[in-house]
């Protein structure tokens, strides 16, 4: 880490706003004075960028920390301000999503079309049962019933989950149960690398096991065969001919919008919940101030799947709030070809880009050559998110896909805190390769050290929020206990993110990943334990450890080390057969984002006196010499590293 560190810190070019773009932002520097002179009030004038059925009575209320109320005794509709007054303000010819299907099929839906679909939505889960307060889990591909469902729920106060369409039937089944989810909104499958695939039967699966759910909604997307249960209803039978008259009726502020689950250092994911008010204020501002958005004139396309945050605050809740009209594409970068992006960028004229850097990485790999292909022109801003983008990716994005011309806003931000935190603001930082640079307004970030000192300027440490947030989480779904210990026990009183991170010289900030056993691939947070755990569920493993090894492509790569057991023939054919089963069974457990990119058979594992596995000294292992080639490490130098250093005690 310290290698990167100093790497980065030797980065010296810097960029300004381009003068035109500066003159014309919508937020000028005046808002970090704004916000810094009194917080609250800054937020509360941001709070009025919404519709309130109901004014609050309190900003915040911070009375029981860790658990925050903001905007108490406020009332809103969150589909109300995201789609009906767009259309009640005479804008509902306006195009709300330019949807491209990966085999080419499009769609264009106005804020008009937006508000009817949301609407008989709402009214076919109400006629099934569906109340406030009750939860809805929603397995989709990105398709614009995706939107329409999550839109549904908020506009009836019921609660979604997104489940992200790539995800096992494990996964799937615990994440429903762990939210008693009363109706599933599926499909039958999706388009993924030119052809269909299947969704229904892993919900089938999952349905099967979780006694919760009562019915199932299922999108005729691809017309593939599905098999058909009791508690299965066709959306264009249901939702299709219901009416499209429906009247949004306002809820607290504090009322639940949707539990979206990331992983942690231990098998369970954790059910992140958050509410309404605060997160549409924050995710509506953040919209605005980052990317400059001007409804009228510019089109907007965040790259990323809705069953990740990035997909719910910035292709649904942020954008819609503010009127955007926006690209949502179904389908993977290089289908049918890969300058498919470009091509999307050239088509619909976009003027805001929201990508990540394992994409930006990919597209480097695949060449300059590609993008030069197409007309960019119309790009103005482009964003980055997920994980830290390297200098020599944020170079390659500025020149050859934003010409030299756009700014780049690299945006550190966390399931968790549910909207940006830290980032530059287009029209007002001079931008560095490689940082997002400051908090936002309204937003206290800071490194402290292991003591919680904060770190003088060219300091390292642990990247912790002081003040509450609007958007922030409210509590990890039915565990109030594993809120607090995650997040507000590592320091008083402070939230810690459990990223690492550097102030340099003149105190702008660069993010260095995670600190714990969470590995991050190509943008996904995995836990190291949760791929242990699935390895260890295969008959012919004893003991495994994992860990995330640096990747040019994904960012980290996962690795691991498994001890087979005893009887278990390893030799040759019989080893390679081994570890390609236990890639596909990761991979089955989990999702295929899980799959290891690596899997070594060693007889034992470096561990602590305590019992506890030195993922660090593996990690070295993992990536200090290319194991490519080798299967197992009973003999090989890199076992006796590994027993050089249990024997060390290192
Ligand atoms: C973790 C959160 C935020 C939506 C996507 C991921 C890493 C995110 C950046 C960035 C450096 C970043 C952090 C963070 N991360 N954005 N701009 N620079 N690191 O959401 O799955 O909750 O992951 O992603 O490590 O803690 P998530």
């Amino acid at each position: 880490m310290s290698e990167t560190l100093e790497n980065l810190l030797r980065e010296t070019r810097q960029f300004e706003p381009p003068a035109e773009l500066a003159a014309a932002a919508n937020v000028t520097a005046a808002a970090y004075e704004e916000a810094t002179a009194d917080r609250l009030a800054f937020w509360e004038q941001q709070a009025r960028r919404l519709d309130w059925a109901r004014e609050w009575e309190q900003v915040l209320d911070w009375s029981n920390p860790p658990f925050a109320k903001w905007f108490v005794g406020g009332q809103l509709n969150v589909a109300y301000n995201c789609v009906d007054r767009h259309v009640a303000a005479g804008r509902g010819d306006k195009v709300a999503i330019h949807w491209e299907g990966e085999p080419g099929d499009t769609r264009t839906i106005t804020y008009a079309d937006l508000q009817r679909l949301v609407a008989q939505a709402a009214n076919a889960l109400t006629d099934l049962g569906v109340v406030a307060g009750d939860r809805v889990a929603i397995y989709l591909p990105m398709i614009p019933e995706a939107a329409v469902a999550m839109l549904a729920c908020a506009r009836i106060g019921a609660t979604h989950s997104v489940v992200f369409g790539g995800f096992s039937v494990d996964a799937l089944s615990n994440r429903i149960q762990d939210a008693s989810a009363k109706v599933v909104i599926t499909a039958d499958g999706g388009y993924r690398r030119g052809k269909p695939s299947a969704l229904k039967p892993t919900v089938d699966e999952a349905v099967a096991i979780s006694p919760s759910v009562e019915h199932v909604l299922v999108v005729r997307r691809t017309g593939q065969d599905v098999a058909w249960g009791s508690k299965d209803l066709w959306w264009h039978e249901t939702v299709e001919t219901a009416s499209p008259e429906h009247e949004a009726q306002p809820f607290d502020a504090e009322q639940p919008l949707f539990i979206l689950y990331t992983s942690g250092t231990t098998a369970k994911p954790k059910g992140i919940l958050h509410t309404t008010g605060g997160y549409l204020t924050q995710t509506s501002y953040t919209h605005h101030a980052v990317f400059d958005l001007k409804p009228e004139t510019d089109v907007y396309w965040c790259t990323a799947d809705i069953g990740w945050v990035t997909g719910h605050s910035y292709i649904v809740y942020g954008p819609l709030s503010n009127g955007a009209t926006q690209v949502m594409y179904e389908g993977t970068p290089d289908t049918p070809h890969k300058g498919r992006f470009w091509e999307i960028v050239d088509k619909y004229k976009v003027t805001i880009l929201y990508t990540a850097p394992t994409l930006i990485r990919t597209m480097m790999k695949w060449g300059e050559d590609i993008p030069a292909g197409y007309d960019l022109s119309s790009l103005r801003i482009l964003g980055s998110v997920g994980e830290p983008i390297n200098p020599e990716a944020w170079m390659w994005y500025r020149k050859h896909v934003g010409r030299d011309r756009c700014p780049i806003v690299d945006t550190w931000w966390q399931t968790e805190t549910g909207a940006i935190m830290i980032s530059p603001l287009p029209g007002v930082t001079a931008t560095k390769p490689g940082s997002a640079m400051t908090p936002l307004p309204g937003i206290s970030a800071d490194v402290v050290d292991d003591q919680a000192n904060p770190v003088p300027n060219g300091g390292g440490g642990y990247l912790v929020l002081r003040e509450p947030w609007p958007s922030m989480l409210r509590t990890i779904w039915g565990d109030d206990q594993r809120f607090i210990d995650t997040y507000w026990s590592r320091f008083d009183s402070m939230y810690f993110a459990g990223d690492g991170a550097k102030k340099d010289t003149d105190g702008h900030l660069w993010l260095l990943g995670r600190v714990d056993d969470v590995m991050l691939v190509s943008g996904h947070n995995i836990s190291t334990t949760e791929v242990e755990s699935a390895l260890v569920s295969h008959p012919s493993v004893a003991e495994a450890a994992v860990v995330g090894a640096t990747d040019p492509t994904t960012g980290q790569a996962i690795v691991a080390f498994a001890i087979p057991r005893g009887t278990v023939e390893t030799d040759g054919e019989a080893g390679e057969a081994l570890i390609q089963e236990l890639r596909n069974h990761v991979a089955k457990t989990l999702g295929p984002i899980a799959k290891p990119r690596q899997i070594m058979l060693v007889p034992e594992l470096p561990k602590t006196r305590s019992g506890k596995i030195m993922r660090r000294l593996l990690r070295d292992v993992a990536e200090n010499r290319s194991l490519g080639d080798v299967t197992t490490l009973q003999d090989s130098a890199v076992m006796d590293l590994i027993s050089g250093g249990m024997k060390s005690g290192k």
